[in-house]
Protein backbone atom coordinates (compact mmCIF):
# COMPACT_ATOMS: atom_id res chain seq x y z
CA UNK A 1 0.00 0.00 0.00
CA UNK A 2 1.19 3.53 -0.98
CA UNK A 3 2.42 5.85 1.63
CA UNK A 4 -0.36 8.72 -0.16
CA UNK A 5 -3.04 5.75 0.21
CA UNK A 6 -2.64 5.09 3.86
CA UNK A 7 -2.54 9.26 4.37
CA UNK A 8 -5.62 9.32 2.62
CA UNK A 9 -7.36 6.56 4.79
CA UNK A 10 -6.16 8.61 7.84
CA UNK A 11 -7.62 11.88 6.68
CA UNK A 12 -11.11 10.20 5.81
CA UNK A 13 -11.31 8.83 9.42
CA UNK A 14 -10.15 12.42 10.92
CA UNK A 15 -12.98 14.48 9.18
CA UNK A 16 -15.62 11.92 9.76
CA UNK A 17 -14.62 11.67 13.39
CA UNK A 18 -14.94 15.62 13.46
CA UNK A 19 -17.97 15.64 11.93
CA UNK A 20 -19.72 13.58 13.74
CA UNK A 21 -18.17 14.19 17.20
CA UNK A 22 -18.60 18.04 17.22
CA UNK A 23 -22.35 17.83 16.62
CA UNK A 24 -23.10 15.03 19.11
CA UNK A 25 -25.01 15.60 21.35
CA UNK A 26 -26.47 12.78 24.22
CA UNK A 27 -24.16 10.34 26.74
CA UNK A 28 -25.39 7.41 24.38
CA UNK A 29 -24.75 8.77 21.19
CA UNK A 30 -21.10 9.90 21.82
CA UNK A 31 -20.66 6.00 23.62
CA UNK A 32 -21.52 4.76 20.10
CA UNK A 33 -19.16 6.99 18.42
CA UNK A 34 -16.72 6.14 20.91
CA UNK A 35 -16.88 2.73 19.87
CA UNK A 36 -17.09 3.35 16.35
CA UNK A 37 -13.84 4.82 16.07
CA UNK A 38 -11.55 3.87 18.92
CA UNK A 39 -13.37 0.39 20.30
CA UNK A 40 -10.90 -2.10 21.02
CA UNK A 41 -12.14 -4.71 18.86
CA UNK A 42 -13.16 -3.24 15.91
CA UNK A 43 -13.01 0.42 16.13
CA UNK A 44 -12.36 1.85 12.73
CA UNK A 45 -8.84 3.54 14.34
CA UNK A 46 -7.92 -0.15 14.92
CA UNK A 47 -8.53 -1.61 11.37
CA UNK A 48 -6.78 1.39 9.56
CA UNK A 49 -3.66 0.49 12.40
CA UNK A 50 -4.02 -3.25 10.65
CA UNK A 51 -3.46 -0.97 7.17
CA UNK A 52 0.08 0.23 8.41
CA UNK A 53 1.61 -3.34 7.48
CA UNK A 54 0.84 -3.40 3.95
CA UNK A 55 2.84 0.21 3.90
CA UNK A 56 5.99 -0.16 2.19
CA UNK A 57 9.09 -0.37 4.56
CA UNK A 58 10.89 2.72 4.24
CA UNK A 59 7.55 4.73 4.59
CA UNK A 60 6.83 2.88 7.56
CA UNK A 61 7.96 5.27 10.29
CA UNK A 62 6.36 8.49 8.36
CA UNK A 63 2.92 6.28 8.39
CA UNK A 64 3.82 5.53 11.99
CA UNK A 65 3.78 8.59 13.33
CA UNK A 66 1.06 9.93 11.11
CA UNK A 67 -0.86 7.84 12.43
CA UNK A 68 -0.17 8.22 15.88
CA UNK A 69 -1.34 11.86 14.84
CA UNK A 70 -4.50 10.84 14.22
CA UNK A 71 -5.23 8.38 17.39
CA UNK A 72 -4.35 11.62 19.43
CA UNK A 73 -6.50 14.19 17.38
CA UNK A 74 -9.65 11.51 17.81
CA UNK A 75 -9.18 11.29 21.22
CA UNK A 76 -9.07 15.10 21.86
CA UNK A 77 -12.34 14.91 19.87
CA UNK A 78 -13.56 12.50 22.29
CA UNK A 79 -12.71 14.17 25.38
CA UNK A 80 -14.25 17.61 23.82
CA UNK A 81 -17.60 15.95 23.38
CA UNK A 82 -16.96 14.31 26.37
CA UNK A 83 -16.87 17.68 28.35
CA UNK A 84 -19.34 19.40 26.39
CA UNK A 85 -22.36 17.30 26.97
CA UNK A 86 -20.78 16.44 30.61
CA UNK A 87 -18.85 13.93 31.85
CA UNK A 88 -22.05 12.10 33.90
CA UNK A 89 -23.74 11.73 30.52
CA UNK A 90 -21.05 8.83 29.36
CA UNK A 91 -20.50 7.71 33.29
CA UNK A 92 -24.60 6.74 32.61
CA UNK A 93 -23.80 4.33 30.58
CA UNK A 94 -20.82 2.54 33.01
CA UNK A 95 -21.53 1.11 36.09
CA UNK A 96 -22.89 3.47 38.31
CA UNK A 97 -24.14 2.16 41.47
CA UNK A 98 -28.05 3.05 42.25
CA UNK A 99 -28.52 6.58 42.63
CA UNK A 100 -31.50 6.16 44.93
CA UNK A 101 -29.40 4.58 47.31
CA UNK A 102 -28.19 6.44 50.73
CA UNK A 103 -25.03 8.30 50.28
CA UNK A 104 -21.43 7.08 51.69
CA UNK A 105 -21.22 9.30 54.72
CA UNK A 106 -17.38 10.69 54.48
CA UNK A 107 -15.48 9.62 57.61
CA UNK A 108 -14.41 12.73 59.34
CA UNK A 109 -11.97 12.76 62.21
CA UNK A 110 -12.03 13.95 65.92
CA UNK A 111 -11.23 15.04 69.03
CA UNK A 112 -9.82 12.12 71.33
CA UNK A 113 -12.04 11.23 74.81
CA UNK A 114 -10.04 12.46 76.83
CA UNK A 115 -9.34 16.38 74.49
CA UNK A 116 -13.73 16.31 74.70
CA UNK A 117 -13.52 15.61 78.13
CA UNK A 118 -10.77 18.47 79.20
CA UNK A 119 -13.31 21.05 77.23
CA UNK A 120 -16.17 19.77 78.77
CA UNK A 121 -14.54 20.40 82.67
CA UNK A 122 -13.44 23.68 81.12
CA UNK A 123 -16.64 24.77 80.19
CA UNK A 124 -18.53 23.04 83.71
CA UNK A 125 -15.76 25.07 85.93
CA UNK A 126 -16.09 28.03 83.47
CA UNK A 127 -19.70 28.85 84.53
CA UNK A 128 -18.69 28.37 88.38
CA UNK A 129 -16.45 31.31 87.52
CA UNK A 130 -13.02 29.40 87.15
CA UNK A 131 -10.75 30.70 84.50
CA UNK A 132 -8.07 27.82 82.37
CA UNK A 133 -4.77 28.14 82.51
CA UNK A 134 -2.06 26.30 81.84
CA UNK A 135 1.64 25.34 83.08
CA UNK A 136 4.88 23.52 81.69
CA UNK A 137 5.25 19.86 81.65
CA UNK A 138 9.18 20.14 82.14
CA UNK A 139 9.49 21.38 85.56
CA UNK A 140 11.97 22.34 88.09
CA UNK A 141 11.78 21.09 91.71
CA UNK A 142 11.22 24.67 92.92
CA UNK A 143 7.56 24.64 91.43
CA UNK A 144 6.91 20.92 91.54
CA UNK A 145 8.43 20.08 95.46
CA UNK A 146 10.04 22.65 97.29
CA UNK A 147 7.37 25.91 96.98
CA UNK A 148 4.39 23.11 97.38
CA UNK A 149 6.08 22.27 100.97
CA UNK A 150 7.40 19.25 100.05
CA UNK A 151 10.74 18.73 102.03
CA UNK A 152 13.93 17.15 100.65
CA UNK A 153 13.47 13.71 102.24
CA UNK A 154 9.65 13.62 101.27
CA UNK A 155 9.39 10.20 99.74
CA UNK A 156 7.32 11.80 96.75
CA UNK A 157 10.92 13.25 95.34
CA UNK A 158 12.16 10.13 95.34
CA UNK A 159 14.03 9.39 91.53
CA UNK A 160 12.34 5.90 91.63
CA UNK A 161 8.59 7.82 91.51
CA UNK A 162 9.70 10.76 89.08
CA UNK A 163 10.30 10.99 85.76
CA UNK A 164 13.67 13.50 86.44
CA UNK A 165 15.20 14.60 83.40
CA UNK A 166 19.03 14.05 81.93
CA UNK A 167 19.53 17.55 81.12
CA UNK A 168 23.30 19.46 81.09
CA UNK A 169 22.41 20.99 84.45
CA UNK A 170 21.55 17.78 85.65
CA UNK A 171 24.76 16.00 84.63
CA UNK A 172 26.31 17.57 87.64
CA UNK A 173 23.54 18.16 90.25
CA UNK A 174 20.99 15.53 92.25
CA UNK A 175 17.66 15.23 91.75
CA UNK A 176 17.43 17.12 95.22
CA UNK A 177 18.78 20.33 93.79
CA UNK A 178 16.73 22.90 92.40
CA UNK A 179 18.05 23.29 89.34
CA UNK A 180 17.14 19.17 88.69
CA UNK A 181 14.05 19.15 85.88
CA UNK A 182 11.55 16.46 85.63
CA UNK A 183 8.27 16.01 84.15
CA UNK A 184 5.82 17.06 86.69
CA UNK A 185 4.15 14.55 88.36
CA UNK A 186 1.18 16.77 89.14
CA UNK A 187 -0.89 20.10 88.19
CA UNK A 188 -0.31 21.42 91.86
CA UNK A 189 3.04 22.90 90.11
CA UNK A 190 0.24 25.64 88.35
CA UNK A 191 -1.20 26.50 91.85
CA UNK A 192 2.65 27.92 92.15
CA UNK A 193 3.39 29.69 89.03
CA UNK A 194 0.11 31.26 88.96
CA UNK A 195 1.04 32.80 92.57
CA UNK A 196 3.53 33.79 91.71
CA UNK A 197 2.36 35.54 88.62
CA UNK A 198 -0.97 36.66 89.58
CA UNK A 199 -2.67 39.46 91.56
CA UNK A 200 -4.93 37.85 94.09
CA UNK A 201 -7.60 36.87 94.48
CA UNK A 202 -7.60 34.25 91.97
CA UNK A 203 -9.35 31.33 90.47
CA UNK A 204 -8.12 29.54 88.38
CA UNK A 205 -8.74 25.23 87.02
CA UNK A 206 -5.42 24.41 84.91
CA UNK A 207 -6.02 20.64 82.87
CA UNK A 208 -2.71 19.13 82.04
CA UNK A 209 -0.52 16.06 81.46
CA UNK A 210 1.37 14.45 84.43
CA UNK A 211 3.86 11.67 84.28
CA UNK A 212 4.45 8.74 87.28
CA UNK A 213 6.96 5.97 86.93
CA UNK A 214 3.46 4.05 87.78
CA UNK A 215 2.87 0.44 86.27
CA UNK A 216 0.44 0.41 84.17
CA UNK A 217 -2.95 -1.56 85.00
CA UNK A 218 -6.82 -0.88 84.53
CA UNK A 219 -6.94 2.49 86.40
CA UNK A 220 -3.21 3.57 86.27
CA UNK A 221 -1.04 5.11 83.69
CA UNK A 222 2.46 7.01 83.48
CA UNK A 223 1.16 9.62 81.77
CA UNK A 224 -2.49 10.83 82.62
CA UNK A 225 -4.27 14.30 82.82
CA UNK A 226 -5.08 15.77 85.73
CA UNK A 227 -7.23 18.99 86.62
CA UNK A 228 -6.04 21.45 89.37
CA UNK A 229 -8.16 23.98 90.81
CA UNK A 230 -7.01 27.15 93.10
CA UNK A 231 -9.39 29.58 94.92
CA UNK A 232 -7.58 32.28 96.80
CA UNK A 233 -9.72 35.03 98.34
CA UNK A 234 -10.77 36.66 101.50
CA UNK A 235 -12.59 33.94 103.89
CA UNK A 236 -12.86 30.80 101.22
CA UNK A 237 -13.66 27.93 103.25
CA UNK A 238 -13.61 24.23 103.31
CA UNK A 239 -17.47 24.79 102.62
CA UNK A 240 -17.42 26.38 99.35
CA UNK A 241 -14.78 23.95 98.74
CA UNK A 242 -17.15 21.38 98.70
CA UNK A 243 -19.80 23.29 97.02
CA UNK A 244 -18.09 23.67 94.26
CA UNK A 245 -17.01 20.31 93.92
CA UNK A 246 -20.16 18.71 94.41
CA UNK A 247 -21.94 20.97 91.82
CA UNK A 248 -18.89 20.33 89.60
CA UNK A 249 -19.77 16.76 89.61
CA UNK A 250 -23.71 16.91 89.48
CA UNK A 251 -22.47 18.58 86.29
CA UNK A 252 -20.38 16.11 84.83
CA UNK A 253 -21.64 12.89 86.18
CA UNK A 254 -25.13 14.10 86.35
CA UNK A 255 -27.85 13.36 88.80
CA UNK A 256 -27.63 12.81 92.44
CA UNK A 257 -23.91 12.53 93.19
CA UNK A 258 -22.48 13.01 96.81
CA UNK A 259 -18.98 14.37 97.53
CA UNK A 260 -17.30 12.82 100.95
CA UNK A 261 -14.06 14.10 102.45
CA UNK A 262 -11.95 11.52 104.28
CA UNK A 263 -8.77 12.98 105.94
CA UNK A 264 -5.44 12.70 104.54
CA UNK A 265 -2.30 14.56 103.73
CA UNK A 266 -0.79 16.42 101.12
CA UNK A 267 2.17 18.62 102.03
CA UNK A 268 0.66 21.75 100.60
CA UNK A 269 -2.90 21.89 101.97
CA UNK A 270 -4.03 21.87 105.73
CA UNK A 271 -6.12 19.91 106.52
CA UNK A 272 -6.10 17.54 103.29
CA UNK A 273 -8.87 15.42 102.08
CA UNK A 274 -9.17 12.77 99.34
CA UNK A 275 -12.48 13.44 97.15
CA UNK A 276 -14.99 10.70 96.91
CA UNK A 277 -18.13 10.49 94.83
CA UNK A 278 -21.04 8.59 95.28
CA UNK A 279 -22.15 7.71 92.08
CA UNK A 280 -23.88 4.64 90.67
CA UNK A 281 -24.06 2.63 94.24
CA UNK A 282 -20.39 3.04 94.77
CA UNK A 283 -17.93 5.85 96.84
CA UNK A 284 -15.43 6.47 93.66
CA UNK A 285 -11.94 8.76 94.88
CA UNK A 286 -11.35 10.76 92.90
CA UNK A 287 -8.93 13.32 93.67
CA UNK A 288 -7.05 14.73 96.85
CA UNK A 289 -7.75 18.61 97.84
CA UNK A 290 -7.75 21.06 100.69
CA UNK A 291 -6.94 24.11 102.37
CA UNK A 292 -3.69 25.86 100.86
CA UNK A 293 -1.06 25.57 103.60
CA UNK A 294 0.63 28.82 105.23
CA UNK A 295 3.93 27.69 104.58
CA UNK A 296 3.00 27.99 100.89
CA UNK A 297 1.65 31.18 101.09
CA UNK A 298 4.66 31.99 102.72
CA UNK A 299 7.27 30.66 100.36
CA UNK A 300 5.14 33.51 97.74
CA UNK A 301 4.97 36.29 100.16
CA UNK A 302 1.58 36.05 100.34
CA UNK A 303 -0.22 36.68 104.01
CA UNK A 304 -1.75 33.87 105.09
CA UNK A 305 -3.53 36.15 108.20
CA UNK A 306 -5.07 38.15 105.06
CA UNK A 307 -6.03 35.81 102.53
CA UNK A 308 -6.93 31.96 102.22
CA UNK A 309 -7.96 29.46 99.47
CA UNK A 310 -8.77 26.10 98.65
CA UNK A 311 -6.97 23.75 95.79
CA UNK A 312 -8.18 20.61 94.38
CA UNK A 313 -6.92 17.85 92.20
CA UNK A 314 -8.87 15.17 90.70
CA UNK A 315 -7.50 12.62 87.88
CA UNK A 316 -8.77 13.34 84.32
CA UNK A 317 -9.25 10.09 83.43
CA UNK A 318 -10.84 8.36 86.20
CA UNK A 319 -13.82 10.90 85.71
CA UNK A 320 -13.77 10.03 81.86
CA UNK A 321 -14.16 6.30 82.76
CA UNK A 322 -16.70 6.57 85.21
CA UNK A 323 -19.01 9.00 82.48
CA UNK A 324 -18.83 6.41 79.90
CA UNK A 325 -18.07 3.59 81.39
CA UNK A 326 -14.25 2.79 80.73
CA UNK A 327 -13.33 -0.05 82.51
CA UNK A 328 -10.09 -0.17 81.52
CA UNK A 329 -7.58 3.44 81.36
CA UNK A 330 -5.18 1.65 78.91
CA UNK A 331 -7.95 1.55 76.29
CA UNK A 332 -7.58 4.92 76.47
CA UNK A 333 -4.11 4.69 74.56
CA UNK A 334 -4.49 2.18 72.91
CA UNK A 335 -4.83 4.49 69.41
CA UNK A 336 -7.66 1.49 68.71
CA UNK A 337 -10.00 3.20 66.23
CA UNK A 338 -12.57 0.91 67.01
CA UNK A 339 -11.85 1.87 70.63
CA UNK A 340 -12.23 5.76 69.74
CA UNK A 341 -14.90 5.93 67.08
CA UNK A 342 -17.75 5.34 70.25
CA UNK A 343 -16.61 8.91 71.03
CA UNK A 344 -17.37 10.56 67.82
CA UNK A 345 -19.18 13.99 68.48
C1 LIG B 1 -2.24 14.74 93.78
O1 LIG B 1 -1.65 14.59 92.72
C2 LIG B 1 -2.40 16.09 94.42
N1 LIG B 1 -1.61 17.05 93.69
C3 LIG B 1 -3.88 16.48 94.43
C4 LIG B 1 -4.15 17.71 95.22
C5 LIG B 1 -4.24 18.93 94.58
C6 LIG B 1 -4.29 17.65 96.63
C7 LIG B 1 -4.50 20.08 95.31
C8 LIG B 1 -4.55 18.78 97.33
C9 LIG B 1 -4.67 19.99 96.69
P1 LIG B 1 -2.87 12.20 93.99
O2 LIG B 1 -1.47 11.71 93.89
O3 LIG B 1 -3.74 11.49 94.95
O4 LIG B 1 -2.91 13.74 94.40
O5 LIG B 1 -3.51 12.18 92.53
C10 LIG B 1 -4.78 12.74 92.29
C11 LIG B 1 -5.60 11.87 91.39
O6 LIG B 1 -4.89 11.61 90.17
C12 LIG B 1 -5.91 10.47 91.93
O7 LIG B 1 -6.98 10.48 92.81
C13 LIG B 1 -6.28 9.74 90.66
O8 LIG B 1 -7.60 10.08 90.25
C14 LIG B 1 -5.31 10.35 89.66
N2 LIG B 1 -4.13 9.48 89.45
C15 LIG B 1 -3.06 9.34 90.25
N3 LIG B 1 -2.15 8.47 89.71
C16 LIG B 1 -2.68 8.06 88.54
C17 LIG B 1 -2.24 7.19 87.48
N4 LIG B 1 -1.04 6.59 87.50
N5 LIG B 1 -3.06 7.00 86.41
C18 LIG B 1 -4.25 7.64 86.36
N6 LIG B 1 -4.72 8.48 87.29
C19 LIG B 1 -3.95 8.70 88.38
Amino acid sequence: MSLQNFFNSLDELVSEARATLSSVDSGDSLEALRVKFVGAKNGALKSVQKLLGAVDVPDKPAAGKRFNEVRDAIQALLDEATARIGGGAVAKSESLPDATLPGLRPRLGQLHPITQTIEHLKEIMGRLGFTATEGPEIEDTWHNFVALNIPEDHPARDPLDNFYLATAKAANSSPLDRDAMLLRSQTSTVQIRVMESQPLPLRIISLGRVYRPDAPDATHFPMFHQMEGLWVDRNVTMAQLKSVLRLFATSYLGGDVNVRFRPSFFPFTEPSVEVDYWWNGQWIEFGGAGMVDPNVFQHLNIDSEKWSGFAFGLGVERLCMRRYGITDIRDLYRSDVRFLRQFAQ
